[in-house]
């Protein structure tokens, strides 16, 4: 692979401006007013893959985000990797929150990042490592180096639930025979402590409506004598833990699978400093389940959250109301071998059945999904392991992750593949978050890293 990182080495500053390029465009699935901006970037991004030699580039229409996919099959007999990334991003706001505008990258130094990082929505999640795959395959193909098939499948509705993916996949499964997939879209522990995801949580959101009293209320005329459902909603949703931290709902536990001892002693082993990561948050104490570490509780421990809650008055000032409705939205983070569906159900009969009389309670379930983990003794792992140990000089550390893919679980499902998770972000690059930022070394390492898992697999599959 020497020619290959010759020749990314010197083309770096030329595939920097093009993901610049490439993160100015607003691709932001969960708001319909920037359809125009999603289908541009799918173009963009198809037109990129031609450019560099993949044959057989489409934009794959779906009732949503269209698809990208792409290929170049070099030797039938040889190999295949599917790359799966996506291109589409969160919203950006509160863009009152950012340093500098979020569609308008800029490259500035951090504490983490000292040679600098990309700040932008998608620089990290997921444009900034899904672009690492498509430029160190240019960089294989340019210089006759690519040892394997490769094929691209890049969507564009990751962060609203991959719906439109789900079916394209169980429709596409002779398009998309491979042998391994291959998904930058997680993070590693350090950039000088190199690691590998091999595990995802699975997902269950729903939404709560508590409703009261038909209309809002005089808080002195009716305060005392009726359910107000703001009161009634926190009361439910302080209900859900226990003072050790374990969710009430009747069966939540029942299929969570539990690490053996070895395993979380091996687990342990990865460096953490419960100090450093209370100062990055500025808070004097971390808070969860008892029994399991912090490391444990954020990845292979199940989760209840409350993301978002409202109603009554919110305004300026202060108006003396009782509401008529409350509401959240509630996000249950899950493990192997927890079913989300099953989940949902729990949750909906568990809330409804703890709701007083005074109130009516209406659970909505949104999109969910399953968990997923890599054995660490495939072929797919220890090609990484060895990619890893050649770029940064260090055998990585396994580690499993909190954040979800759902669509990972469906892969193994529908396609019998495994994925391996060769995630370079960190956790401190805000993805989500007002100045999401992606390092330059980060992004480097990757287009540098990649190359040597092509040579690595098409070695160990022979
Ligand atoms: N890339 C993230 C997931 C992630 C980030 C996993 C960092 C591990 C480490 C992905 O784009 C994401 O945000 N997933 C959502 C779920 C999705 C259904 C909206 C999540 O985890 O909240
Ligand atoms: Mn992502
Ligand atoms: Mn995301």
């Amino acid at each position: 692979m020497d020619q290959t990182q010759k020749y990314s080495n010197s083309n770096k500053e030329r595939y920097l401006n093009e993901l610049l390029e490439l993160l100015k465009i607003p691709s932001v699935s969960a708001d319909p007013s920037y359809k125009k901006d999603v289908i541009q970037c799918a173009e963009t991004l198809a037109e990129g893959l031609r450019k560099i030699g993949i044959q057989n580039v489409e934009v794959c229409e779906t009732a949503g985000n269209p698809i990208v996919y792409g290929e170049k099959i070099v030797d039938a007999t040889k190999p295949t990797v599917l790359v799966y990334g996506h291109y589409d991003v969160q919203p950006a706001d509160p863009l009152e929150l950012w340093s500098s505008p979020a569609f308008e990258p800029v490259i500035k130094s951090t504490e983490k990042h000292p040679q600098g990082a990309i700040f932008a929505r998608g620089a990290c999640d997921d444009k900034g490592q899904m672009f690492m795959h498509v430029k160190a395959v240019e960089s294989m193909l340019a210089v006759n180096e690519l040892p394997c098939n490769v094929k691209f499948m890049i969507e564009g509705e990751e962060e609203v639930g991959s719906e439109n993916l789900a079916i394209f996949v169980k429709e596409e499964k002779e398009r998309l025979k491979a042998d391994i997939i291959l998904v930058s879209d997680t993070g590693m522990l350090a950039n000088d402590v190199p690691s590998i995801t091999t595990g995802l949580r699975g997902l269950s959101y729903v939404e709560v409506e508590v409703t009261g009293p038909n209309r809002d209320l005089h808080s002195g005329l009716y305060g005392g004598c009726v359910a107000n459902p703001i009161n009634v909603l926190a009361e439910m949703i302080a209900s859900l833990h226990d003072s050790n931290g374990k969710i009430t709902i009747p069966g939540f536990y029942d299929k969570v699978v539990e690490l053996t001892d070895k395993e979380r002693a091996e687990m342990a082993r990865a460096p953490f400093s419960h100090v450093a990561y209370c100062k990055a948050l500025n808070i004097a104490e971390t808070m969860g389940e008892s029994g399991y570490s912090t490391m444990e509780r954020g990845s292979i421990r199940p989760t209840l959250d409350v993301n978002g809650i409202w109603g009554g008055y919110t305004g300026e000032g202060a108006k003396t109301v009782i509401a008529s409705k409350a509401f959240a939205k509630i996000s249950m983070r899950l493990v192997p071998d927890q079913d989300p569906e099953e989940v949902t159900n729990l949750f909906k009969t568990h809330f409804e059945s703890i709701a007083p009389n005074s109130v009516k309670v209406i659970v909505k379930p949104h999109h969910g999904g399953e968990a997923a983990v890599t054995p660490i003794d495939s072929v797919g792992y220890l090609a990484a392991s060895m990619a890893y140990e050649k770029a940064f000089g260090k055998k990585p550390i396994p580690v499993r992750s909190g954040g979800s893919i759902p669509i990972i679980a469906m892969f193994e499902k529908e396609l019998g593949l495994k994925t391996i998770l060769m995630g370079f972000g960190l956790d401190s690059d805000a993805i989500h978050s007002p100045n999401e930022h992606f390092g330059l070394f980060n992004f480097y390492k990757g287009i540098e890293t990649i190359p040597y898992f092509y040579y690595y697999f098409t070695e160990l599959t022979k």
